[in-house]
């Protein structure tokens, strides 16, 4: 076995883990109509449980069916708690049976906001208008969420914490990134009432549900949270940009301030916005810039936060771009302080063994590297199940055949 620092134990919220790698939230799409885990769910996280990562981030899952971000988003209720749990379960059996210990196992808790698809055609439930998104699209039914509707939330938020925890997970992440709910309203600068405006109330109902999960799970399970640093988005169309268009990690900084005051010591950073510019928080061939200059970019934004927060535990993410050598440039990251943990999304579903191969020989099998090509992405945006239809491609291209090549 190789000397790593990615295989170096750390110890987050007084838990002790062998190593620093993460698989990062990665929707399937799979889910049962009501939101539980259905087969290929399953199959998902038991291939990641063989992975040896001490984190396994559970994908984006809905705290309200309105909030689902498609009709197989998974949503935990009372119906759907019971094959969460089961499937924690086993992944804690799995990963104790095939790597020696049990990883953490967070569930990401979202609103899906101006992306809900409950029934598979857009039903947005918005912060604010915004032209930015909103232009040629005029004839969608826009809902502005209302201060009642977001005052809900919060309990929404604590109903699911509780099921979390019935489920066995270990940590709960209120999801603030890639343009939902949350994330959206950290730049609804114009939007009048108590959800709006300042900073204060732009962060309100972000923090109002870290409070009530934090009141739900005290100090039994993690909280934390996967956090937009900046939108990158125009003024005034996104946060953490400033008037001139360039990156202003002041919010950011706040937030993170206030969540450390609140006991988060772990935090997962991430950028940019999947469905207008994903290449910022994914770079990938075919894309606008160059990829080399939006892993510079996270880089950079990540190791700002760090600096300021030496004591907050951070995530990085977008680390699938540099392929057969992404575990040597997480290492890198990790030895450069600008992160604690290295978070790997797509080259999960290409290759979940990564990790394991390079423990074992020091190199990643170019073979089976993710080739950064979307191809995920699209399965999930033309509405069918989300996997790696080119490395995994006995289960995921015929769907890829059905549901993007024939349409
Ligand atoms: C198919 C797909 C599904 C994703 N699902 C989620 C999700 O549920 N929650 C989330 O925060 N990010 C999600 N992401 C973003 C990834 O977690 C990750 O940040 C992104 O792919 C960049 O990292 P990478 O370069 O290692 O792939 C998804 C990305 C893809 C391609």
């Amino acid at each position: 076995m190789i000397d790593t620092i990615l295989n170096t134990p750390v110890t987050v919220c007084g838990r002790n883990l062998p190593n620093r790698v993460v698989f990062q939230p990665m929707e399937g799409c799979d889910g049962t109509k009501d939101g539980g885990a259905d087969e290929l769910t399953r199959r998902r996280y038991l291939r990641f449980a063989k992975s040896g990562a001490g984190i396994i981030w559970f994908e984006a899952t809905a705290v309200t069916p309105e909030g689902r971000a498609n009709p197989r988003q998974l949503y935990i209720n009372e119906n759907t708690v019971d094959s969460f749990k089961s499937l924690v379960e086993d992944i804690k059996r799995t990963a104790l049976s095939e790597c020696g210990f049990e990883p953490l196992v967070i569930v990401q808790l979202t609103h899906s906001g101006r992306f809900s698809k409950p029934s598979g055609t857009p039903e947005p439930i918005v912060a604010y208008r915004n032209e930015l998104w909103e232009k040629g699209k005029e004839s969608q039914p826009y809902t502005v969420a209302d201060d009642e509707y977001l005052s809900s939330i919060s309990s929404s938020y604590a109903a699911a914490a509780k099921l979390a925890m019935d489920a066995g997970f270990d940590g709960i992440d209120v999801k603030c990134c890639h343009g939902y709910l949350f994330n959206e309203l950290l730049s609804a600068t114009e939007r009048e009432g108590s959800y709006g405006g300042s900073f204060e109330n732009r962060t309100k109902l972000f923090f109002e549900c870290i409070d009530a999960v934090r009141n739900v799970v005290g100090d039994k399970l993690i909280v934390t949270t996967r956090l937009n640093a900046c939108d990158c988005f125009p003024y005034p169309y996104g946060y953490g940009v400033d008037k001139d268009g360039n990156i202003d990690l002041s919010e950011a900084e706040k937030i993170i301030g206030i969540l450390a005051c609140k006991g988060v010591e772990l935090i997962n950073i991430t950028l940019g916005n999947p469905y207008l510019i994903p290449h910022i928080n994914r770079p990938c061939i075919n894309s606008p810039e160059d990829g080399n200059v939006g892993m510079e970019r996270i880089y950079n934004v990540t190791k700002a936060l760090k600096d300021s927060f030496p004591d907050v535990k951070i995530i990085s993410s977008g680390l699938t771009f540099p392929g057969e050598n992404a575990a040597g440039y997480a290492e890198k990251l990790i030895a450069e302080g600008v992160c604690d943990f290295a978070g790997f999304g797509r080259m999960t579903f290409a290759y979940p063994q990564f990790f394991r191969d390079y423990l074992a020989s020091g190199k990643l099998d170019k073979n089976k590297v993710c080739l950064k090509c979307s191809k995920c992405t699209e399965l999930m945006r033309s509405g069918t199940v989300a996997g790696c239809p080119v490395r995994d491609s006995e289960v995921y291209m015929p769907y890829y055949k059905k549901f993007v090549l024939n349409k």
